[in-house]
């Protein structure tokens, strides 16, 4: 299997932490040379100094760059992009705060979709150039389970991952023939800094405690614990890798079999 991304180059977003950060990691270990993005400079030289370079003349870099505003983000990877093309995008960020669908304000909806649906698509077009140059790439989009099976009490973030869903299926239909895949994962229950402001609010909201909020999630979750964010990375990876060209416009779940759907 053609796992090999030597002079491939990848733009990992939300890399300082979490997925992203072990996605990084990933894509680094079969070869790629690895540009993170996040808002938090310190913490992202921190982490382009820990990735690994098997291959010979691998050089990782990092960008300080805010997904929130996606004019100046796309303004601002346009100029990294025409100085070195990308092949890979990983879109990812932070997630939507929690609350029911009813009482979140418009507000709440258009800064989602400002964060979630506009960066990515910036982020595209930004890197589109440089991938039909190449005539390969790969978009491999971070969203959640809540694109098939609504989760409760996460209203905006279900919302606006379906809507990221379908611009992704749209756009793996309209970039394939020019050798660029584009793919979704959905990662289930993960340890990261995500999985622990969801514990906190479902206490604060239940007023249980955070140990039965978590036995009550693991409990739905049929091989019995939360994934590490290494397993999430390693499905990333392989969408991003050769072996994967044939995947296209699918949405992978990394859930341990918790979704009930087929
Ligand atoms: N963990 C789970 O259980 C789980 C389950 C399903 C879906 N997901 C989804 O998967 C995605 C990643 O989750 P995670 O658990 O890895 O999250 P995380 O640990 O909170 O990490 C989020 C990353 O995104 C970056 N980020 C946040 N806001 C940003 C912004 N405005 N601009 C640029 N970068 C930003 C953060 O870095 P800086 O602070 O340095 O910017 C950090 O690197 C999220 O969308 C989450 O909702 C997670």
């Amino acid at each position: 299997m053609d796992l090999n991304l030597n002079g491939r180059h990848a733009l990992v977003c939300g890399a300082t932490a979490g997925i992203g950060r072990a996605a990084a990691h990933e894509l680094a270990l079969l070869g790629a040379h690895v540009t993170l993005l996040a808002r938090r400079a310190d913490a992202l030289e921190a982490a382009a100094a820990s990735l690994p370079r098997p291959a010979a003349g691998q050089h990782h870099a990092w960008v300080a760059a805010d997904v929130s505003r996606p004019e100046a983000l796309g303004t601002q990877v346009q100029a990294l992009a025409s100085a070195r093309p990308f092949h890979i995008l990983v879109n990812n960020t932070g997630g939507p705060p929690g609350g029911r669908a009813i009482d979140a304000d418009a507000g709440a909806y258009l800064e989602a979709f400002h964060q979630h649906l506009l960066a990515n698509h910036a982020l595209v077009r930004a890197l589109l150039p440089g991938m039909q140059g190449a005539q390969w790439g790969r978009i491999v989009n971070v969203i959640s389970t809540s694109v098939k099976e609504p989760i409760a009490n996460l209203g905006v973030s279900n919302s606006i991952r379906g809507a990221v869903a379908s611009w992704a299926k749209t756009l793996s239909r309209e970039l394939a023939a020019d050798g660029i895949t584009v793919n979704n994962v959905l990662p289930g229950y993960t340890r990261t800094q995500r999985l622990e402001q969801i514990l906190d609010d479902r206490s604060a909201t239940t007023g249980r405690s955070r140990d039965a909020v978590a036995a009550t999630m693991l409990a739905s979750v049929p091989v019995g614990r939360f994934a590490e964010a290494a397993e999430i990375a390693a499905a990333i990876a392989f969408l991003a890798s050769p072996a994967a060209a044939y995947i296209n416009g699918v949405s992978l779940a990394v859930d341990g079999g918790r979704m009930q759907s087929i």
